[in-house]
């Protein structure tokens, strides 16, 4: 049975359709029945609509089609569009026919509760839910408003390499693979191939897939994230904090304005968004030792933050918190040391509200050949595959400043999720690969 006359549109926009036969072309997303009626929500991806079929207006055939179907058959309804006050776009269809192209065998995810494990098994099918929907739509926007903010300030996007010869967070969280009898690794960041493209284009940036290999298993860690990184010559650890308080603010504000809709699937309070605009709060890692200890922490000078520590920190504040200047010894090796007090570098890390953890980690980096060529030695890492990099310390060095922001905590806090396992398609967590 073929839909007889193809007027295919959108569910979106259906709204411009009023009085005309459409066809909408979906899965079937819940039915109810009353013996002459039938209400079918059909889905398309991009949005539901109910569409109502009277027994005495549709064939027989038609009617017990309806009647037949199962949860996420594949279909094309054709009907009447109409307005309809109360139905979320504010239209619905009167059926006049109906085409089945796949009837689902029975689907694992109905309405009812399901355990986490059991959807995250079944992620694959997990995304045709409403509030998966509203989750990736956001993400999807906050990619663009991303790439928006850096573009129409005339950075370049310069994609870094995923395989590497060269660890640019630590060597405890690399992903090792063999190229070619050689040692290579998944990169951990594009920070240092960002340093370079920015002696080449002055303001740059890269986004790609990042991988650590975290043997924690906490609701802020993944194994592949996402991550942008802007890189940027001759600015300065107060410019680069500067640049990620406006960057910041302009893609809340921005999601705020274009994602309402599935900010309220998700029952996200907004409010709590609104205020996100600079200045935000600022505490040197000295200070921010001193408020841990009055609130009772036993962490010494020296010691990193653990989750609860931020959580404490960052809760403090309705906006994120920058902290700044941390001791050298805990932070990456390209670090660049204030150099009035060489036991802190120039560095900071964003810290977002409502206990949301680092969202940004960024900071000038060390522009002097000998400094960098001593902390790659103290650091143990193997100079030959630092050649290029020390490079960059030869021929016109500047300082420069840059930060990564993690897209998955990011998309966390503005959709308000307790884990950053649903602020991706398909997560990589410790123990799942799969889907
Ligand atoms: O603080 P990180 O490790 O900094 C860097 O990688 C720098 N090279 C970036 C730069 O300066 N260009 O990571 C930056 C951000 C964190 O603040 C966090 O948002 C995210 O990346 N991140 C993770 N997100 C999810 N899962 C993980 N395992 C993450 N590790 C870091
Ligand atoms: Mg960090």
């Amino acid at each position: 049975m073929a839909a007889n006359k193809d007027n295919r549109v959108y569910i979106e926009d259906l709204s411009g359709h009023v009085g005309e036969e459409v066809t909408v072309k979906g899965w079937l997303y819940n039915k109810r029945s009353g013996g002459k009626i039938q209400f079918l929500l059909v889905r398309d991806g991009t949005g539901i609509v109910q569409a109502v079929m009277l027994k005495n207006e549709v064939s027989p055939a038609h009617f017990e089609l309806a009647e037949k179907l199962t949860q996420e058959s594949s279909i094309e309804v054709t009907g009447l569009v109409r307005t309809d006050q109360r139905a979320p776009g504010g239209v619905e269809l009167t059926v006049t026919s109906l085409a089945l192209v796949h009837l689902a065998q029975e689907y694992p995810i109905t309405p009812k509760e399901h355990g986490i494990e059991f959807l995250m098994d079944h992620r694959h099918l997990w995304l045709r839910s409403s509030r998966q929907h509203a989750i990736l739509r956001i993400r999807s926007e906050i990619i663009r408003l991303c790439r928006q903010f850096f573009d129409e300030r005339g950075f370049t996007l310069v994609d870094s390499p995923i395989l590497t010869p060269a660890s640019v967070e630590g060597t405890t969280t690399l992903f090792e693979t063999d190229y070619f009898e050689e040692k290579a690794y998944l990169s951990q960041s594009g920070q240092l191939y960002a340093e370079a493209a920015a002696m080449a284009l002055g303001k740059v940036y890269c986004f790609g897939p990042t991988f650590r290999a975290e043997k924690s298993k906490t609701r802020r860690h993944l194994m592949e994230f996402w991550m942008i990184e802007p890189e940027v010559a001759y600015n300065t650890s107060a410019d680069n904090m500067a640049l990620q308080e406006a960057f910041v603010s302009f893609v809340v504000q921005e999601v705020l304005k274009r994602r309402r809709a599935e900010l309220a699937v998700l029952e996200r309070d907004v409010n709590k968004l609104a205020g996100v605009v600079p200045p935000f709060p600022r505490l040197s890692y000295d200070e921010a030792v001193a408020v841990l200890k009055e609130n009772g922490s036993d962490i010494q000078w020296g010691d990193d933050f653990g989750a609860d520590d931020e959580t404490l920190l960052s809760s403090r504040y309705d906006k994120p918190l920058i902290v700044y200047n941390y001791p050298a010894a805990i932070k990456a090796f390209y670090m660049q040391p204030d150099p009035q007090r060489p036991e802190v570098a120039l560095c900071n890390d964003m810290l977002a509200p409502e206990g949301y953890g680092e969202i940004i980690g960024g900071g000038q980096r060390i522009h002097e050949l000998e400094l960098l060529e001593e902390r790659i030695r103290q650091h143990g890492l193997p100079e030959e595959n630092y050649r290029w990099y020390l490079d960059l310390r030869r021929y016109g060095s500047v300082p420069h400043a840059g930060f990564g922001m993690g897209i998955e905590r990011f998309v966390a806090w503005i959709c308000g999720l307790h884990h950053v396992r649903e602020t991706i398609p398909f997560p990589r967590l410790l123990n799942r690969i799969y889907p």
